[in-house]
């Protein structure tokens, strides 16, 4: 028998048997940008294109150039006034022969020859090796793209701080620093976001806030250590010849061995990370705008009367403790289908809606990209390019394929309309556009009833499959039913589609897990095989879920009296978070704070992209004690009649005011 032929194929549909030429065409037609001059507009490689692969830039002029994926190693060479953004490289940056240029660098190893007149936003752990160099400044990474922090998790580049090791000039060895400084901190550029801006994965750094982390082990300085160095006069100290491990000095005696060796330490979550200092900081009047649930106007957790009074009804009744089935309580099941389809859904008329509980929007979320990779395994699933942290991770969890769609505008606070459609029209058949329902997270942008009927076009027209995130029904507008408003016109369309339901919000019931997940399918006769497969796929993740907040949700929605006291309390918390969005509104204004504010009352939900920038929220931070998220987002919950006004003033004073 002849030996086997292996043809590679390459994106743009050439064939090669021999391997090594097939990589030669890569490099040159897909892994590199090589004399690009001019260009008007950036060139960019998203997340997918280069996966891992080695890259080479190489004789370009006055272009922006941004890399957003994993690399394996990257050579830049001969280039003059070009930025260039490197997102996620696994090993070494070799920069060479290049002058007047602005680099944002993720990688281990950045190694600089003949290189002139450029400033690089370095991100940790990058050891930094310049040889016959000069001119050169240095500053913090600041910025990013929606994967990044997938990517660089992938790549085991840690995500917990922003420092950098030392600078070894390899012609400097008194240490003058004669070749490089810091870049001052009145000419860091805002952070640079290619794709719009969204949660930086690398926490951003506000000017001057670099600091030394006692917490650290290895030989990693911070600006501020490397200044008082050079103050100084003297080389810093070096390094103790091994650093002893932290677990010998703790039991001091011998490192028992461990299978766990090589466990990598996973990167504390950004936003719990900064709610935690929230937590930490015990001033009485601290402000704490990163919470993701409602607070009531005294600042404190609520439970609603219904549900208290569910509560009470439920330990009258003396249940059981019995295993839920597989599809979970069976009238859980059935009221949450209306309370997201409504009473007069054709799809649910016509047997078309298959329900099962879940553990809450998470759990639901992530049943759903389980059957998504099971069922629909070369789909593409497209998320906003800002979206809520946990969309990313879960679909990389699954190995489900991810891309973005633009969402929002250049102001950063509103909806790019035209190019969310753009992107989404460009989708190949088949692919998985994931929508949030209402009150996008973290933006508070959501599309406008007329603007969703565009966007269920273009889901029909391209043949996409819509899947619904619906995790703060009757949180925008205080009616349910009107917050259902996208979900009930595609499934009056007739689409079939996955619909991840929470009720943490809604009902308050974050810690019950109370959620569910429904299935709208083409014809009545599939929701036996696709029940079969989610029950299937339920049954390996956590077998059945818990009752008790599902009684609780059963026993309010299943009777018109308890369902419309839910409603009036639901909309009491809508109404007190959209309270506070205007309040918020007058007293920017009335404070005069520098900027336009109109965005704050046109978002909608729990949050709002405020626009804040990020050395603005570290100021607010350290010198007022309020918390929010660095990309500006505020959970409006926080707010309360008592912190408004010093929140308003504190902005004035850091952003400045205008006449
Ligand atoms: C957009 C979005 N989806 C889903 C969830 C999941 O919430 P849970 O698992 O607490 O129901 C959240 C929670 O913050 C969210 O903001």
């Amino acid at each position: 028998m002849p030996p086997k032929v292996f043809t590679y194929k390459t994106p743009d549909g050439k064939e090669f048997t021999s391997k090594a030429e097939y990589r030669d065409y890569m490099m040159a037609n897909f892994f590199s940008f090589k004399e690009k001059k001019n260009e008007p507009n950036p060139l960019m490689k998203v997340p997918g294109d280069i996966d891992g692969q080695v890259f080479d830039i190489a004789d370009c002029e006055n272009s922006t150039l941004v890399v957003m994926d994993k690399t394996e190693q990257v050579q830049i060479d001969n280039c003059k006034n070009c930025r260039i953004f490197i997102g996620a490289c696994s090993s070494s940056i070799f920069a060479r022969n290049c002058e007047n240029c602005v680099f944002y660098t993720v990688c281990r190893q950045l190694r600089l020859r003949e290189v002139t007149q450029s400033t690089f936003y370095i991100y940790s752990q990058a050891e930094v090796h310049i040889e016959f160099s000069n001119t050169l400044k240095f500053a913090p990474f600041n910025g990013g793209y929606p994967m990044q922090g997938t990517h660089m998790q992938q790549l085991s580049l840690p995500l917990d701080h922003n420092l950098w090791y030392d600078i070894f000039d390899h012609n400097d060895q008194a240490k003058t620093r004669v070749n490089w400084s810091l870049l001052p901190v009145e000419e860091y550029e805002q952070p640079w976001f290619p794709m719009g801006v969204c949660e930086p994965a690398i926490k951003l750094t506000a000017v001057g806030s670099v600091q030394r982390d006692d917490g650290q082990v290895g030989q990693s300085f911070g600006v501020d250590q490397m200044i008082a160095d050079s103050k100084k006069n003297t080389p810093p100290a070096l390094p103790p010849a091994s650093i002893p491990s932290p677990i010998a000095k703790k039991v001091n005696e011998v490192v028992q061995p461990s299978f766990f060796n090589s466990v990598p330490l996973e990167p504390p979550n950004s936003i719990l990370g900064v709610a935690l200092e929230c937590k930490k900081d015990t001033f009485a009047n601290k402000i704490d705008l990163t919470i993701g649930a409602y607070r009531t106007d005294a600042g404190v957790p609520h439970v609603l009367d219904c549900v208290r009074e569910a509560e009470i009804i439920i330990q009258q009744q003396q249940l059981d403790h019995e295993y839920l089935s597989q599809d979970g309580h069976p009238v859980f099941t059935q009221v949450s289908q209306l309370l997201m389809f409504g009473e007069e859904s054709s799809a649910i008329k016509n047997g078309r809606v298959y329900t099962i509980q879940s553990i809450s929007g998470t759990g639901s979320l992530r049943l759903a990209t389980e059957f998504i990779a099971a069922h629909m395994p070369s789909a593409m699933c497209y998320i906003p390019s800002v979206s809520w942290q946990n969309h990313a991770t879960i679909l990389q969890a699954c190995r489900v394929k991810q891309s973005t769609y633009r969402y929002l505008d250049s102001s950063g606070c509103a909806l790019d309309f035209d190019g969310l459609i753009e992107d989404i029209s460009q989708a190949v058949e088949g692919s998985v556009i994931l929508l949030h329902n209402c009150a996008h997270n973290p933006t508070g942008v959501d599309p406008t009833d007329e603007q969703w009927k565009k966007i269920l076009e273009v889901c029909q027209s391209r043949k996409l499959f819509p899947f619904f995130d619906n995790a703060y029904q009757g949180f925008v507008t205080g009616d349910p039913a009107t917050d259902a408003y996208a979900v009930r016109l595609f499934s009056e369309a007739g689409m079939e589609m996955l619909v991840a339901c929470s009720f943490a919000k809604n009902f308050g019931l974050y810690g019950e897990r109370v959620g569910a997940l429904h299935i709208v399918v083409a014809r009545t006769e599939l929701i036996a095989t696709v029940s079969s497969q989610l029950r299937a796929l339920a049954r390996s993740l956590y077998s059945t879920c818990p009752s008790y907040g599902a009684r609780i949700v059963a026993l309010i929605l299943s009777d018109p009296v308890r369902n419309a006291a839910w409603v009036s309390q639901c909309k009491a918390m809508a109404d007190r978070i959209n309270e506070s969005r205007n309040k918020l509104f007058a007293a920017l204004v009335q404070y005069k704070v520098k900027g336009t504010w109109s965005h704050v009352t046109a978002q909608r939900g729990m949050f709002s992209y405020t626009g804040i920038p990020a050395w603005a929220v570290q100021r607010l931070k350290d010198e007022y004690h309020c918390y929010m998220l660095s990309n500006g987002r505020i959970s409006l919950a926080g707010l309360n009649s008592s912190n408004i006004e010093p929140f308003a003033q504190a902005l004035a004073t850091i952003l400045g005011t205008q006449e």
